[in-house]
Parts: C-alpha cells; structure tokens; sequence
C-alpha cells in the first residue's frame, strides 16, 4: 500500500534545534533573563512569531510590535548565520537510510514544518528531490498542535490521514499528528514524547521491517 511518510524537518531530518535555541538565547540573554534548554522544549515545533511571545512570557517582558518586530528579524539573522555552511554532514543519523527505503518501497514522502527556511535546509543538505510534497511555515495559517500543516501534506499527495505517518520531535508536532488522525512517531526523548503512538531515539534505532508494517 502507499502512504505518505511525513516528516518534520528541525530536529528530526536535520540538526538546527541547536541553532534555533542558540538564537533565541541570545535574545532573552540581552533582555536579561536565562533560558535553559528545557525552556527550549516549549518552543519546538512552534511558529517564530509565537516562540517570541512565548520567550517574553517567561522573561515577563511586556514588548511593543516594534520591539517584537525587530527581535523577530535579529532572530533569523542570527539563526541563518549558523546555517551559511550547512550541507549533508547536517543530517541527522539513519535519516538518509531511511529516506532511501521508503523510496526503494515507492512510498510517498512529504515536508511538514513550521519553518520557513525550509527549503534552502533542504537544498543545502541536498535532501529536496527526495519530497514529492513541502509543506512549511510559508503555506499554513495555524501552528502545530493545530494538523493543518500535515493535514495539508497528506491531501497534497493524495493520501488520506489515516494512511498517513508523521515523524515528529516535538510536543506540538506529536499532537498536531494525533489531531489529524494520523500514525505519529516521536524522534527524541520517551519521556518528552509519550503522547506519540511510537517512540524512536533517533533513526538509527528504527529498522526497515517497523517502516514494513506501517506500509502493510
Ligand atoms: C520549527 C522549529 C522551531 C522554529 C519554527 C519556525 O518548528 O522547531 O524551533 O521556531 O520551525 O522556524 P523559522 O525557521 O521559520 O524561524
Ligand atoms: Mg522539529
């Protein structure tokens, strides 16, 4: 059978969930306040614009759009910084394997993320001709937990949620998968991602015959 194959992009095909957290510290450092890496789990998955309020929340600074606006624009200058050199030693490990199988079994495969620097990340890591659908930050309203980024990756291909996995490495992302009735996998920590349905450490732990059954 074909499904889609769904996967997010930060965190799970390649490494910026570092670069993403080294940006916003900056900021919250300058306005004053620390912010840990378990600070950092809230922001996964979620859209720049909301991870600010979020920053601000917990630093309680009260912000005008002006402010906001220009912390919005150092954010991603800075994040892009990080990203000037990236190329495919930046995926994460198992994901190209991974990408290859489903392949090799003539599965679909789709981009669903908030980002919107997705598709230089996937140019740069030479990973873009591998999705038959992209889904990112510049073509939905709603942030994950809301499904509507998958939601859209599956009609895109043609595939009905239910026939559709999403690989996940955030809280909101796992949810957003749940909500959308589809088969969600969580990329991390069991212990962060107990709401998925399966949980890997990283891709390396995953196997062909577990994409097997999924296709079955
Ligand atoms: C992903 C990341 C978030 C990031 C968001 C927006 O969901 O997990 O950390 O804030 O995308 O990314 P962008 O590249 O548009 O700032
Ligand atoms: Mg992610």
């Amino acid at each position: 059978n074909t499904k889609a194959f769904i996967f997010d992009l930060d965190g799970v095909i390649v490494d910026t969930a570092k670069y993403h957290f080294l940006a916003w510290k900056k900021i919250a450092n300058e306005l004053g306040f620390e912010f840990t890496h378990e600070n950092n789990e809230l922001l996964k998955g979620v859209s720049r614009v909301r991870s600010l309020d979020i920053i601000l929340e917990l630093g309680k600074v009260e912000a005008s759009q002006e402010d906001k606006n220009r912390w919005l624009v150092q954010k991603n200058e800075d994040y892009l910084s990080y990203l000037v050199d990236m190329d495919e030693s930046e995926i994460l490990p198992g994901v190209m394997p991974i990408l290859n199988y489903l392949k090799e079994r003539n599965q679909l495969i789709a981009l669903g993320s908030a980002s919107k620097n997705a598709r230089p990340i996937l140019e740069k890591t030479g990973t873009l001709s591998y999705f038959d659908a992209i889904v990112d930050g510049n073509d939905v309203s709603n942030a994950k937990p809301d499904p509507e980024v998958f939601l859209l990756a599956a009609k895109l291909l043609n595939i009905k949620p239910e026939d559709s996995i999403v690989f996940e490495d955030s809280v909101a992302g796992i949810q957003a998968a749940n909500i959308g009735g589809m088969v969600s996998v969580g990329i991390g920590e069991a212990s962060t991602l107990h709401e998925a349905k399966y949980i890997f450490k990283d891709f390396t732990q995953m196997d062909k015959t577990f994409i097997d059954t999924l296709i079955k």
